[in-house]
């Protein structure tokens, strides 16, 4: 028997506020993503993108429908299951950055991992090997406010991927980046996903930064508008 899904939606609505107030931020979405895929994520504001990566990411649930991950219906999961998983499946990358600007790059990776309660000294090298990775040998010790935007979004990507997720989820990763940086950081997101396997979803508002991914899925109103495949930047489309 072949693999689920890693992700499947079956008829996902998710609804904002009650009676005539209420917005269908998802209206009936079905998808599914397979472990190793590169997806991309695009669509005008307001179509969805970010509410669909947070049910992906387990931060919020469906109205309605299901959400599944390796074929198990996650709403049959209680809150310290989908603690878990967040934390051993699950590695985050979002526009912001969201690190603590006087902490040092090495603490700021260090911090899932004591989520999990690991022993100091297991998540120093954890955290150092991270770093390596992402490029950034020799400035383990700056804190976040001395490092460039470029370098920032490195130190969040190691700190997605220090701890050896299955998933890696990514809303706008080169949204506050210049374009030369921009590049490197895609450089380094399409490594993951070829070198290591990591399944990728990452929404981008532009055309160039998806051509990286190996699927694109357009979002239009809170639905599924395409599917299509990504062919060395060209698009296949598929249209649903
Ligand atoms: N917590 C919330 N409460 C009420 N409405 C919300 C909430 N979160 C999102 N929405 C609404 O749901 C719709 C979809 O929002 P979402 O954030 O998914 O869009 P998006 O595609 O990520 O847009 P953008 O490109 O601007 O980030 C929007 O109309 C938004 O106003
Ligand atoms: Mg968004």
């Amino acid at each position: 028997m072949s693999a689920p899904p890693l992700i499947e939606f079956r008829d996902v609505v998710k609804q904002y506020g009650k009676g005539e107030a209420a917005i269908r931020a998802l209206d009936g979405v079905s998808l599914s993503i397979n472990e190793h895929d590169f997806v991309a994520i695009m669509g005008p504001s307001g179509s969805g993108k970010s509410t669909s990566m947070n049910i992906i990411g387990c931060l919020d649930t469906p109205t309605s429908g299901e959400y599944l991950f390796q074929g198990v219906p996650t709403s049959g999961f209680d809150n310290e299951h989908l603690t878990l998983l967040r934390r051993h499946m699950l590695g985050f990358v979002f526009q912001g950055f969201n690190l603590l600007s006087r902490t040092s790059a090495v603490e700021n990776v260090e911090l899932p991992l004591i989520y999990r309660g690991m022993k100091s000294a297991e998540r120093r090298a954890l955290a150092m090997e991270a770093l390596a990775q992402v490029g950034l040998k020799g400035r383990e010790n700056h804190t976040t406010q001395e490092l460039s935007g470029g370098q920032q979004q490195r130190v969040a990507i190691a700190r997605a991927i220090v701890t050896k997720p299955a998933l890696l989820l990514a809303d706008e990763p080169t949204g506050n980046l210049d374009t030369k940086t921009s590049i490197e950081i895609m450089d380094l997101i399409t490594s993951l996903n070829r070198d290591r396997g990591i399944t990728v979803v990452m929404v981008t508002h532009e055309e160039d930064i998806a051509a990286h991914a190996k699927r694109l899925l357009r979002f239009v109103d809170g639905r599924l508008g395409s599917d299509s495949a990504v062919e060395h930047g060209m698009e296949a489309t598929d249209v649903l």
